[in-house]
Order: C-alpha cells, then sequence, then structure tokens
C-alpha cells in the first residue's frame, strides 16, 4: 500500500504549502463544525461525509476528514502515519507549521502541552508510554474502587435534597478531576483548580483557535506549570505512594528529563478530565432519551458494562484526532503525498453502518462492540480503564439510589469538533 519510504528533506506538510493538487471542493456539505446546527447533530453531517465514498477535504485545517470505520481504523494503526513528524522537519517548517495553527508565541505551551507523550514518536514514545503503562492497569486502576465510590455517595449524599440538579455542574464535573487527581497525588482541595486548567488548555486543541483562547491556554499551562513544581518540591521531602513520587524516582534514576516528567503530568490530568465528564452527561442523555434501554439496564445490571461501552460508541467524546502520512500512500482508494494530514473522525467512524447495525440507536446491550472511541494503535488511550470505571461506579449508584431520571430541558452541546458533550442537562430526580 505504500508508494515508498520517505527521505527526511522530502517532508513538507502538504496544507502549509499549496492546496493539495487532488482536492476537491464538496459544496454540497456544509461541514461547520462550530456551528450550532453540527453541535445539535453532527452525524448528520458525518453520513453525507461518508457518502461520499472518498476522504473529504476541510480546507480551513488542510486536513483531508476521515469518516469511516475501515479507514479511521487502518491510519490509525499504520505505523508510518505520525500525531508528529517535527522530527522530519526543519526548525523553519517547525516554525511555520505553528504559525500556521496559531500555536506559537506560547512559551509554556509549547514547552509542555504541545509536546508530549501523546505527541511522540518512537523510541521517546515508547520511552515515556512503557513508565505510566504500568500505573494504568485494569487490576490497579481497580484499586480506585472504594475511593471513586466514596466520593460519589458524598456527592449524592450533598444532592439528596434537590428534585432537580443539573447534571454535568452539580455531579459529573467534581468526579473525574478528583480521582485523576487522587491517582498522581494531588490534594483534594486543589483538584477543582485542575478542571479549570484542564478546560482551558484542552479548548486549544479545537478548531477556531482565537487570541483570547490563546491566552487562556498560556496562562493555564504556566499556572499549572507553577503548581506542579512546587507539588514535586513538596513530594521530594515527603515522598508518598502516589503516581508523582514515582515519576519523581523514574526522574532521579534518568529515565525521564524534568519538562517529559511535567509534561507527562498535565497530560494525564488533561486527558481524560474533560472526556469523562462530557461522556458522562452524554450517556445520561442517551438513557433518557431511550427510556427502553434504561429499563431494560434497570431490570439487568449485568448489562452495566456493554451499556458504558455503548456510551463511548454513540457520544464518543473526543471524536477528532489526527495523523501526517510520512510516506507517499493510498487512504480509502485514493493516492496521497507524503506529509498529507489526515482527520481521524472517531465519532463518524463509531456511527458507520458498514460497522454498526443501527449505530444511530443506544443499544445497552450491542454485541459486538468494538468501537475506536479511545483511538487504536500506539497511542491507544492508557486511561481507558479508569474512565471505565469511573462510569461504572457512578451508573450503577445513580439506579440504585433513584426510582428515576426524567429530562428537564433538552440540552445543548458544546461547540467544535474535538470534544463531544453536553453544556449542561437539567434532570429530575426521584428517590428509590
Ligand atoms: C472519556 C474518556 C476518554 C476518552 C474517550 C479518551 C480517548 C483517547 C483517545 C482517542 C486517545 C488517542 C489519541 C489519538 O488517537 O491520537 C487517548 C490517548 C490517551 N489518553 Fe485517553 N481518553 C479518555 C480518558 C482518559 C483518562 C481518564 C486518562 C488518564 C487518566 C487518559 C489518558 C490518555 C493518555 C495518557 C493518552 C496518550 C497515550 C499515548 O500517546 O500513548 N485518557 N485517549
Amino acid at each position: 500500500m505504500h508508494a515508498g519510504i520517505l527521505r527526511r528533506s522530502s517532508f513538507a506538510p502538504r496544507h502549509e504549502s499549496s492546496a493539495p493538487m487532488t482536492a476537491t471542493a464538496d459544496p454540497e456539505i456544509h461541514f461547520d463544525p462550530l456551528s450550532p446546527e453540527f453541535a445539535k447533530d453532527p452525524y448528520a453531517v458525518y453520513g453525507q461525509m461518508r457518502a461520499l465514498g472518498r476522504p473529504f477535504y476541510y480546507e480551513p485545517e488542510g486536513t483531508w476528514m476521515l469518516t469511516r470505520f475501515a479507514d479511521v481504523e487502518a491510519v490509525a494503526l499504520d505505523k508510518t502515519m505520525l500525531r508528529n513528524p517535527e522530527d522530519r522537519r526543519s526548525p523553519e517548517e517547525i516554525r511555520a507549521h505553528k504559525v500556521k495553527l496559531n500555536m506559537h508565541d506560547m512559551p509554556h505551551h509549547e514547552r509542555f502541552v504541545q509536546v508530549s507523550m501523546l505527541d511522540s514518536e518512537g523510541e521517546t514514545h515508547a520511552r515515556l508510554r512503557k513508565l505510566v503503562f504500568r500505573e494504568f492497569t485494569p487490576a490497579l486502576i481497580q484499586r480506585q474502587r472504594p475511593a471513586i465510590q466514596a466520593f460519589v455517595d458524598r456527592l449524592l449524599e450533598g444532592l439528596s435534597d434537590r428534585e432537580e440538579i443539573d447534571f454535568i455542574a452539580d455531579f459529573a464535573a467534581h468526579v473525574p478531576g478528583h480521582i485523576i487527581g487522587r491517582v498522581l497525588g494531588v490534594p483534594d482541595e486543589d483538584c477543582p483548580q485542575l478542571r479549570i486548567w484542564s478546560e482551558n488548555i484542552v479548548q486549544y486543541w479545537n478548531v477556531g483557535r482565537t487570541a483570547e483562547k490563546k491566552q487562556l491556554a498560556e496562562s493555564a499551562t504556566r499556572e499549572f506549570y507553577d503548581y506542579l513544581t512546587g507539588l514535586l518540591t513538596e513530594r521530594r521531602t515527603s515522598p508518598r505512594e502516589d503516581l508523582i513520587t514515582r515519576l519523581q524516582g523514574y526522574r532521579d534514576a534518568g529515565e525521564v528529563s524534568e519538562d517529559e516528567l511535567i509534561s507527562l503530568c498535565m497530560l494525564i490530568l488533561k486527558a481524560g478530565h474533560g472526556s469523562t465528564i462530557d461522556v458522562l452527561g452524554s450517556g445520561m442523555h442517551a438513557l433518557l432519551r431511550f427510556p427502553d434501554q434504561e429499563r431494560r439496564l434497570r431490570d439487568d445490571p449485568a448489562l452495566m458494562k456493554p451499556a458504558i461501552q455503548e456510551m463511548f460508541r454513540f457520544e464518543s467524546p473526543l471524536p477528532y484526532f489526527h495523523r501526517f502520512a510520512t510516506t507517499d500512500i493510498e487512504v480509502a482508494g485514493q493516492s496521497f503525498e507524503a506529509g498529507t494530514r489526515f482527520g481521524l473522525l472517531y465519532g463518524a467512524a463509531n456511527r458507520d453502518p458498514q460497522r454498526f447495525d443501527n449505530p444511530d440507536s443506544f443499544d445497552a446491550g450491542r454485541m459486538p462492540n468494538r468501537h475506536i472511541a479511545f483511538g487504536g494503535g500506539v497511542h491507544f488511550c492508557l486511561g481507558n480503564h479508569l474512565a471505565r470505571l469511573d462510569m461504572d461506579v457512578i451508573f450503577s449508584t445513580l439506579q440504585t439510589r433513584f426510582k428515576s431520571f426524567d429530562l428537564v430541558e433538552e440540552p445543548v452541546y458544546k461547540t467544535g469538533l474535538s470534544v463531544r458533550g453536553p453544556q449542561s442537562l437539567r434532570i429530575a430526580l426521584k428517590a428509590a
């Protein structure tokens, strides 16, 4: 399939030079990821893009969007496709790329966020991933169950006199940051601030980067950096049984640099934060939209695991990542040059009728359900067991504590391409 191995000097990212020769206009498709219409129903547009039978060129990002499951999976698994081809570019090309994406003049963001394990490749990626992989095994993650349960119980106690809540602001938004913070070793009282930093940094990955967002992302990274260096200094004098202390040990052993360590902590803290909040919201919304499936789950709690798997498929909370081709290559039956940027629309792939029967229906017992919400290949999500565990504890507890949930008003979903989840979700609760 690959037409040849690329030489270093020949790597010129396509979207920074000129529009690809093969780009075709698709005037009949209105793909505007920042519009409220898209936020309301991205799947209708994804369906139109899929029906083209070839990748869709999205000019503002200089990216060929992939919507079919088979194409998205093939690119995610292809080891010649890189998230970050920086070692194949000259410093001038790197600079031009950053300017094009408005990701320049952000010293802290460029130093710790733009170069994380997620954006590293080859040996560096393998070395960093090995260090944290052992911290996220299912067995180790299961040890967090009692702490998650205790935290969820406490939160629900605080809401016990309420008949109506915003499921996101009053409940879901508090859980993931607290648990990830706990794994890392962040004190409970600082966890709410982590959420604010994470959100401000993550927003910057979305399309439509403004000067204001740039400022917010840079200052959030700087504050986050100051906070983490303080915590690391403290752990040096009083080590604890937490990930930060262990990472400090790896640094002392020369396995990771100071900058890599900070960047890893930031990645772990932000990677699963907003995404877990979003899928808690969209998962609850799915149960409200499909009450027969909610009843099915109440009647058979053994369906909780498949139901959670289905929540990730149905509204994939991180629907868009990218890869660069490093060789001339054929994707979806079309030829592309080295340097082409591809958009992996995980959210679209997970609604592909070629892959899933009735993809637009929420089926709590769907089987098989091998979706791609956590990506695939070398960058496959490290935190998926933790995200699933949070969801399991939360939805199991809600089902035992409450007889019913009712939607108070139709939620509005966030705009953009990189995240998917309701902004708020007003629900009425009836205690069991
Ligand atoms: C709702 C939950 C989550 C979703 C949907 C999700 C999704 C993803 C996806 C799609 C990727 C691959 C990105 C790519 O293809 O380029 C990824 C990578 C990653 N995720 Fe998650 N994630 C979630 C939760 C978490 C949590 C809770 C953590 C950590 C506590 C986490 C840590 C990571 C890390 C460290 C990577 C980078 C892995 C690497 O580059 O080797 N994620 N995630």
